[in-house]
């Protein structure tokens, strides 16, 4: 049995539309990784099938040496993953508050500290300062950081984010980009969608690049600045 996130062979598919070709790819305990593509690639279908959102995948997810093939998104959260989709569905009618109240919130996981709403409140204090604000008011950023909250209220010990800083004001960026860090020394692992390099650069470690639903490329993020074909071919620089 290992420890984090194992994906091999990993096909999904919308339909007859037949979307990820075999996807492979690792997220250690406490790593933070990153899948990067442009637009309509298979990012978000991956991070979907992962947390049991595609209902037809085949291929090998496991986590922790637990099966998530077949396993409801329920169930795949109590294993212990997090998901803050790029939707950032948060209830418009309930409160800040509220919206972190509802989330699941299974036992925190050994060696990681439990997620209360004081916690979150303490990395994200713009959400403090909300507390009573119907969701429905929040900036995009604010929405953002709701959207995060609400997944650590689950205490996972690896949190999958689907584009988190984008259509953000650089200085939202910015402060995110502190609390995505703040999150990985907190020794939670991360695995985000993201299709700028540059931003992919700052927080994490490695990458996997996929292009047509395939993983074209992977390795450390700084070995990338040696390969421009490869940026120039499957990235936006
Ligand atoms: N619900 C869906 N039904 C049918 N096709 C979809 C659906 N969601 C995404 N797709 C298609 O799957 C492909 C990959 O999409 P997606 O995973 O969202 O890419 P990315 O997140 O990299 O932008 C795209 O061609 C997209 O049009
Ligand atoms: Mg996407």
């Amino acid at each position: 049995m290992s420890d984090g996130l194992e994906v091999a062979d990993l096909n999904a598919y919308y339909g007859t539309s037949h979307i990820l070709f075999g996807i492979a790819l690792e997220v250690r305990a406490g790593e933070c990784v990153c899948l990067l593509g442009r637009n309509g690639v298979g990012k978000s279908t991956t991070l979907k099938s992962i947390m049991g959102l595609v209902a037809h995948r085949t291929g090998t997810v496991s986590f922790d040496g637990h099966d998530l093939i077949g396993l409801a998104p329920h169930q795949i959260a109590r294993l212990g993953l997090g998901y803050a989709p790029d939707e950032r569905l948060i209830f418009p009618d309930l409160t800040v508050r509220d919206n972190l109240e509802i989330a699941v919130k299974p036992a925190a996981r050994a060696g990681l500290e439990p997620w209360t709403i004081e916690r979150i409140y303490a990395l994200f204090p713009k959400l403090a300062e909300l507390d009573g604000r119907a969701g429905g008011y929040l900036s995009g950023g604010e929405q953002q950081m709701l959207t995060v909250g609400r997944a650590l209220m689950g205490n996972p010990a690896l949190l999958l984010l689907d584009e988190p800083v984008e259509g953000l004001a650089p200085v939202v960026v910015q402060e995110l980009t502190r609390q995505i860090e703040h999150l990985k020394d907190t020794g939670l692992a991360i695995l985000f969608a993201e299709q700028n390099l540059a931003f992919a650069a700052r927080v994490a470690e490695r990458a996997y690049i996929i292009e047509g639903g395939r993983v074209r490329y992977a390795g450390r993020l700084e070995d990338l600045e040696q390969q421009p074909e490869v940026k120039r071919q499957y990235l936006m620089v």
